[in-house]
């Protein structure tokens, strides 16, 4: 496989032939951290980019190449309204996508829940989950369009911790995709904030395609700023991106434009 290793402002890039090539990389990086050490805590995202890489996971664990019985994970974010068996739910993505395939035990995957009656209290008591865990070893990140980082859009204070928030516009049409229609897109999220997602001992951002390649040079090359929230990922000592050529074709260019 050919990948090109490179560092941009003090995080290491590794760029992939293709999608597929990338998929493979997080896999590995992934599979490592568990061989590594089998009790791991590992915190896990939804989205389109993250599926090559749990279908490749699911792939290694019936092989036998790697066991997830004693993993724990932490989803990253939930909508508000949804209950765990709504098809859209993040909890139904990840059950759908890799739980149910793998030797995991359901007790310890962890996502936060879009139903709680009181979802301040549910949001401290994800945080004290993920502290009694000791922590999450390795948080798989993706990339929003407009420099989200789970579901903390622009704007979002980089102290923040598992919270309440509002989804932007571009985030709910973007993500409608998933939705019969629009209307169907929940407004609201439970996400890990940012100061919680920092405090992970890794991270792994995997970012595809080019309608990415804008936000992953905002990300690198950009000002580090809360209006890219992923820029943040900048102060951040162990943080390894994993692109595809086309999420990385922007990388050169040293302009950015101001609206990108
Ligand atoms: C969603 C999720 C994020 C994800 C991002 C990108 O809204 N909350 O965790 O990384 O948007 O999604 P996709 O991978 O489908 O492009």
């Amino acid at each position: 496989m050919k990948l090109e290793q490179q560092t941009i402002n003090g995080i290491e890039i590794r760029i992939a032939e293709n999608t597929d090539q990338a998929s493979a990389v997080t896999a590995e990086l992934i599979a490592e951290q568990i061989r590594q050490e089998p009790r791991s805590v590992l915190g896990l995202a939804t989205g389109g980019t993250p599926m090559e890489t749990y279908r490749r996971l699911i792939q290694m664990n019936q092989a036998g190449n790697v066991s997830f019985a004693e993993v724990t994970t932490f989803n990253l974010d939930e909508y508000i309204g949804l209950s765990p068996d709504h098809p859209q739910s993040y909890r139904a993505f990840m059950n759908a996508n890799l739980f149910q395939h793998i030797d995991i035990d359901l007790q310890k995957t962890h996502v936060p829940s879009g139903i709680a009656v009181d979802i301040a209290s549910e949001c401290k008591s994800y945080e004290s989950k993920i502290r009694s865990a000791g922590g999450i070893d390795l948080q798989l990140l993706g990339l929003g369009h407009n420099g989200h980082i789970a579901f903390n859009e622009p704007g979002s204070p980089g102290e923040s911790r598992t919270l309440q928030v509002d989804l932007t516009a571009e985030t709910i049409e973007k993500n409608s995709r998933f939705f019969e229609s629009i209307d169907q897109v929940p407004r609201h999220a439970i996400t890990m904030g940012i100061a919680t997602i920092l405090e992970s001992r890794r991270i792994v951002l995997l970012a595809l395609g080019e309608s990415k390649a804008d936000a992953v040079a905002r990300m690198l090359r950009g000002l580090i700023t809360s209006s890219h929230p992923a820029s943040e990922l900048r102060n951040h000592p162990a943080v390894t991106v994993v692109l595809d050529r086309e999420s990385a074709s922007k990388l050169g260019s040293t302009e950015l434009s101001p609206k990108s």
